[in-house]
């Protein structure tokens, strides 16, 4: 358990907020467990009916801590990897996943949102998958879901470049559900999850199972991580991380092939 995630349970919804805003709600391991956790004990608990992410402060999260990233790079990392577990726990899941975003969603905090049945964005929501710019690869089966739900050319704009997609863009092309003020975002996500918890469970959970293949997207997760893997301990990902941390742009031109 971390404090950096706050549950909470309520009337049939599991509301899972990341609560690190001096970090910009930057994932840890340690946060990643606590999710995993959660998304896992909701999927056996028929008490829980809808499950909601969201996030604290004035983003819904800066993606992956890039110390840790760093950390793993170099060995320094120590125990068991969460990452896994959360990625799979939200791909198996049948329960309905609401997302709330306002600002930005970096890295896994846009991929988890193709996981999520019913994304709802604030106008000022900007979503962005990164990982090429860290010299990463993307993780999450995004590298399937994205192409597939956008087509390859954005997905490949997004991964490449880091592409930034706006919220009417992202609703105009089907990673989210609704667009609303910023105001108005916990309150939409609440009410979406409580008519979802209204509707016949069963039936859900089956028309979920019917729409995902959860197989296959661990299938493509495992071939993702392998690779992730691989590439967190290359002089690319060095420079990515070490310029990361003393705030400069990283610069990919002065290493050897
Ligand atoms: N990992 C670790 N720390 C992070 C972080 C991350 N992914 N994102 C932000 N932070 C930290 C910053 O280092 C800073 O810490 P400090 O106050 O100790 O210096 C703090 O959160 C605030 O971030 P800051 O960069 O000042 O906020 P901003 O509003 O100017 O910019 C972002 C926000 C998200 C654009 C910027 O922080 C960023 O690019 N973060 C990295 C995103 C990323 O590459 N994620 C991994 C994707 S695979």
């Amino acid at each position: 358990m971390t404090e950096h995630i706050k549950i909470e349970n309520r009337d049939h919804v599991l509301t899972l907020t990341f609560a690190r805003p001096d970090k910009k709600n930057a994932l840890t391991n340690a946060m990643y467990g606590t999710l995993a956790d959660a998304i896992l004990g909701a999927e056996t608990d028929p008490a829980v009916r809808a499950i909601v992410l969201r996030g604290e402060g004035d983003m819904y999260t800066a993606g992956n801590d890039v110390g840790e990233f760093a950390m793993m790079a170099t060995g320094q990392f120590r125990g068991e990897r969460h990452v896994s577990r959360f990625i799979d726990s939200i791909a198996r899941s049948t329960k309905p996943m609401v997302a709330a975003v306002q600002g930005r969603a970096v890295g896994i905090g846009t991929t988890m949102l193709l996981h999520c049945d019913f994304v709802v964005l604030a106008e000022n929501a900007l979503l962005s998958t990164p990982f090429v710019g860290l010299a990463l690869v993307p993780e999450a089966a995004s590298s399937l879901l994205l192409p597939l739900r956008i087509g390859y050319v954005r997905a490949y704009e997004m991964f490449a470049l880091g592409e930034t997609l706006d919220a009417r863009t992202a609703l105009g092309i089907g990673i989210a559900n609704r667009v609303v003020a910023l105001d108005k975002l916990h309150a939409e996500a609440a009410s979406i999850a409580a008519r979802l918890a209204r509707q016949p469970a069963g039936s859900l959970a089956a028309t979920k199972r019917l729409m995902r293949n959860a197989e296959t997207l661990l299938a493509q997760m495992a071939a993702e991580s392998s690779i992730f893997a691989e590439r967190l301990t290359t002089p690319e990902a060095r420079e990515a991380f070490t310029a990361f941390a003393e705030k400069r742009q990283a610069d990919f031109m002065k290493l050897a092939s």
